[in-house]
């Protein structure tokens, strides 16, 4: 069975969970690790993320959709398209996307998902063959279009492969019918992208909507996200 829900309410043990931020921690994980970043700390804290900057990570941080002070980077995915993360660690702490990893890490396995490495988690999840959970990050725990889109990008997907007869799965799965055609016009009333729009960053919006750009699955393996073999 595959469904997005809603945590802390959510038993995650024995699932796969699928961590989705799209606008835009998750798209920027998927771009760094696509990248050739080896290794991401997904951290919730600003002074927990900092403090590896004494072990020679590149340091990330992002609050209310602004780079904070003190990091080497913030939250755009085209600040990890440069040679100059190419085989480094990387430490990030986003407002909403870094909290629904570490809040997902009481299932089986957790993923990265993203508009642009939906195939490769489809791929991955239909060998995997387990049931899903998809974690919508939200913002600071209010519902979020975006990340319900992914989720509905995703059931689309995998149909025939996996039963979708959660409420939350069919509601998923209209809206991305609805918004396919234009999903940039379907959010445009979206808080997120209004708020980004304001910070003058439609460019990053327009990457982040892209599909299957990177073949990348992003799993986590103790403390650090890496590429899945
Ligand atoms: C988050 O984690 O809340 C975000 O990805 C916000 C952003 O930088 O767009």
């Amino acid at each position: 069975c595959f469904s997005p829900e809603l945590l802390p309410l959510y038993d995650l043990k024995g699932k796969i969970a699928v961590a989705v931020d799209v606008l835009r921690a998750t798209s920027s994980m998927v771009t760094a690790l696509a990248h050739g970043v080896t290794h991401i700390a997904p951290v919730s804290e600003l002074h927990e993320c900092l403090a590896y900057k004494e072990k020679n990570y590149l340091v990330a941080a992002e609050r209310d959709g602004v780079k904070a002070e003190g990091f080497d980077l913030g939250n755009s995915p085209f600040h990890y398209r440069e040679d100059s993360v190419k085989g480094r660690f990387l430490a990030i702490t986003t407002t909403n996307g870094t909290q629904a990893i570490n809040r997902s890490r009481t299932a089986d396995a957790v993923l990265v998902g993203a508009f642009l490495n939906l195939g490769a988690v489809a791929d991955y999840l239909r060998k995997a063959n387990k049931d899903v959970v998809v974690v919508c990050a939200g913002w600071k725990g209010l519902f979020n279009l975006e990340d319900t889109l992914f989720a509905g990008a995703l059931a689309e997907r995998l149909e025939g492969d996996f039963s979708l007869n959660h409420d939350a799965t069919l509601a998923a799965h209209s809206m991305y019918q609805v918004a396919k055609g234009d999903l940039m016009g379907y959010l445009s009333k979206s808080s997120h992208v209004q708020r980004l729009e304001r910070l003058h960053i439609l460019p990053d919006i327009e990457f982040c909507l892209q599909h299957d750009v990177y073949n990348v699955v992003p799993v986590l393996e103790g403390e650090f996200l890496v590429v899945a073999q």
